[in-house]
């Protein structure tokens, strides 16, 4: 199906089940240890041995020698691997440093070698037997130091998002010289982990020269296309099944060493081959958020309307790695003839940078949303009024663009009101709750909607049952729910009757789970695939399908009611198809906005900052499951806190890597962490996105929340700190005298 005009009135438009807050249908499974993860399912194939991937323990150079012999000889040792045994593999989808093969070391715990074995145990320990000699390189580590050599680049994050090297409209320059009131400022944002739950795992089993891969991944045909490159085998004779995820926050957009190791691992032993990556090698193995330097200049007119902006990023990555695109959503948030944006790249030998939960927008409103405080402070505006003072319904560098459907200035009422905003004090450092200073903060939330092709098959069988396969995955973001929601809505059958099966390269292929582009898509494939089922079932009837009514598992057609199954009864009933986007999304600029609050307290005497209370108000078109959204919102925010207030991989400068390297270094937030969140979603649809009118959110949440979180910590202590994560440290000197 060919989307190329705004959706007309629709079956979704009823809202029986979409749209209703619906229990997510996997979560009986996940609470109740019955859905099985890649590195738990026993019984998929049997005779499974075990996987230990080794890292390199240098940052760059060259590996001269593997001494495997002792390590073969302990007990348990079916095979061992190494990367002097295997010629340089090619790059999957995204990669940029190679998964494994040759004697080039790219980054820290680049993979090395697999140990396999009877046991878990017995690999591992088998690997401590294995010896390696290097030839050591010097490398580039530190962002600050290599930032002046950092060269402009174009780029994207990979899901769609992204632009020039340099982006520039009007005359930055000379309308910020004549600005009377100017803001130059650079701000600071750390590398990062997706410090997902479940690792990076696999479990993979050769059938002669078929390979089967059980992994956990968020984009099965990414995946499918990219393991067949780097083994240079057939496409076909590739199967990915991935039905549940333990998240992946886009540490799990591409494959990954677990995958490759396990093939190789086993085809040399002979046998199915499980691997699960340590956590250690989860950080410095896998992907990372880059950490970024930004510099944002604003110039306005004295009653707070934007004359000139400008956002220039710089990052590092490995050679060839992309920049992160932090500069996006300036591009497009306020108002403001005069603009410029840049990207530059310096080049760093740490491990490879790339995709992490909302890339571009949820750094790059850490350091926009900051500026636009410290703006309105100047202004003597609220900052809630600045904003709203500089709203655009148009593309600002392209004014013959407008958006699709932009309440940014809805988002930001509703979330004054609701929180109360008005009881704020303007001057910092001035409430006291006990022990607690108390501050309040805002900032918009910004993301863009990307539209992606998107297939599905669905098939009715005599029981009136209808099953949905899709290779769309379930991240843990409700997938299943909202894709069970679509086919029951279209088909006019409750939710029970509807069967949902995800994540087999054997299913169509589906928009798969990036970028907040997920829920539109995968539902607009349903969907898709559903009109036309529901045109075989009419012809299969004898009705015409333009007046058959789908209604509480019957078709009805003038006064004849036959049940749905029926359409079955001689032999069940198939379907596929796929959305696929035309320019509609050129024409009008498609984007998510939030308004995001918050209430800190700051301890007083330490400088502890407690996150106190969360709102986010959200305009992101229709809501296809307002429980299952919320809750991503919700996990969004939780990781906004993270990256204002603790997450941030420590560089060792000297050797390369990420020292804090497991769960216990690198902290993360959680839910009970933050006494009160909540999620407001403005009533809207967008007839521009799909047929089913809605657009991403699930990393709208996070998009916002940290710089939120910084102008709550100025309220409450006049203590500006514009290098994330806020710790206490970079507090406690400067706050007011306790007394
Ligand atoms: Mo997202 S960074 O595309 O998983």
């Amino acid at each position: 199906m060919k989307f190329d005009t705004p959706a007309g009135q629709n079956p979704i438009d009823r809202l029986t089940v979409v749209g209703k807050p619906t229990d997510r249908i996997d979560g009986k499974f996940k609470t109740t240890g019955t859905a099985a993860y890649a590195y738990e399912r026993h019984d998929v194939v049997p005779n499974q041995a075990y996987g230990y991937a080794l890292g390199a323990g240098i940052a760059k150079g060259r590996v001269r020698r593997i001494d495997t012999e002792a390590a073969k000889r302990a007990p348990g040792v079916l095979a061992i691997v190494t990367t002097l045994d295997t010629p340089k593999l090619g790059l999957g989808k995204m990669n940029v440093a190679s998964l494994f093969g040759g004697d080039q070391v790219q980054h820290y715990h680049q993979a090395i070698a697999v140990v396999v074995a009877e046991t878990f145990e017995q690999a591992r320990a088998a690997s401590f037997l294995v010896s390696v000699d290097y030839a050591p390189e010097a490398g580039k580590f530190d962002l600050a130091a290599e930032a002046k050599a950092a060269k402009p680049v174009e780029g994207s994050s990979g899901e769609g998002s992204g632009g020039g090297a340099e982006d520039r409209h009007g005359d930055f320059e000379g309308a910020f010289a004549e600005a009377p009131v100017t803001l130059d400022q650079t701000y600071t944002t750390p590398d990062e982990s997706h410090a997902m739950m479940e690792p990076h795992a696999t479990i993979a089993a050769w059938d002669g020269d078929r390979l089967t891969l059980w992994t956990s991944n968020q984009m099965i045909a990414w995946t499918h296309e990219s393991i067949a490159k780097i083994l240079g085998i057939p496409k076909e004779n590739v199967r990915i099944d991935s039905p549940y995820i333990g998240g992946g926050f886009g540490g799990k957009l591409f494959v990954r060493s677990d995958a490759v190791l396990a093939a190789l691992g086993a085809k040399a032993a002979g046998r199915p081959v499980k691997l699960a990556l340590t956590r250690p090698l989860v950080i410095n193995n896998t992907t990372h958020r880059p950490a970024t330097i930004q510099n944002i200049r604003i110039g306005a007119t004295r009653d707070g309307h934007i004359t000139a902006i400008a956002h220039v990023s710089t990052s590092g990555n490995l050679q060839d790695g992309k920049p992160e695109t932090a500069v996006d959503q300036t591009k497009l948030l306020y108002a403001g003839a005069n603009r410029l944006t840049a990207m530059r790249l310096a080049h760093l030998d740490l491990p490879e940078g790339n995709s992490m939960r909302a890339p571009g927008e949820a750094p790059g409103l850490m350091a926009l949303e900051l500026a636009m405080d410290e703006m309105a402070e100047t202004l003597g505006l609220d900052p809630v009024e600045f904003r709203i003072r500089n709203d655009t319904q148009v593309d600002p560098g392209k004014p013959e663009r407008p958006f699709s459907h932009r309440d940014f200035v809805g988002c930001l009422k509703r979330g004054a009101e609701a929180f109360g905003w008005d009881k704020r004090n303007p001057k910092p450092g001035q409430v006291r709750d006990g022990q607690w200073r108390v501050g309040l903060g805002m900032a918009a939330g910004f993301r863009n909607n990307l539209l992606m092709k998107s297939g599905a098959r669905v098939r009715l069988d005599r029981t009136g049952t209808v099953t949905v396969e899709t290779d769309m995955t379930d991240v843990g973001t409700g997938s299943y729910t909202i894709i069970a929601q679509t086919a029951a809505e279209m088909m006019g059958v409750p939710l029970d009757r509807v069967v949902v099966r995800l994540g087999d390269s054997a299913y169509p292929v589906s928009a798969g789970s990036g970028g907040q582009f997920g829920a539109n898509n995968a539902t607009s494939g349903v969907y898709a695939a559903c009109v036309k089922l529901r045109e075989g079932v009419a012809q299969r009837l004898g009705i015409n399908s333009a007046d058959a009514v789908f209604e509480d598992g019957q078709v009805r057609s003038g006064n004849r009611a036959v049940p749905l199954g029926e359409a079955a009864s001689a032999g069940e009933l198939s379907a596929e198809d796929s959305i696929e986007y035309g320019d509609l999304s050129k024409k009008q600029q498609q984007s998510t906005f939030a308004g995001h609050f918050v209430e800190v307290g700051v301890d007083v005497d330490t400088a502890e900052v407690r996150v106190r209370r969360m709102l986010a108000v959200c305009a992101a078109g229709r809501i296809l499951n307002p429980k299952s959204a919320r809750s991503q919102v919700i996990g969004g925010m939780t990781m906004g806190v993270g990256a204002a207030l603790m997450e941030e991989l420590a560089v060792d400068a000297k050797r390369g890597f990420f020292a804090n390297h497991d769960l216990a270094g690198y902290e993360v937030p959680v839910h009970a962490d933050i006494p009160h969140q909540e999620v407001i979603f403005l009533d809207e649809v967008d007839p521009q996105s799909s047929p089913m009118k809605a657009k991403g959110v699930g990393e709208l949440g996070i998009c916002g929340v940290g710089a939120a979180v910084a102008n709550a910590i100025y309220n409450a202590t006049g203590v500006r700190v514009r290098d994330y994560p806020i710790t206490l440290d970079k507090l406690l000197a400067r706050m007011p005298d306790a007394a």
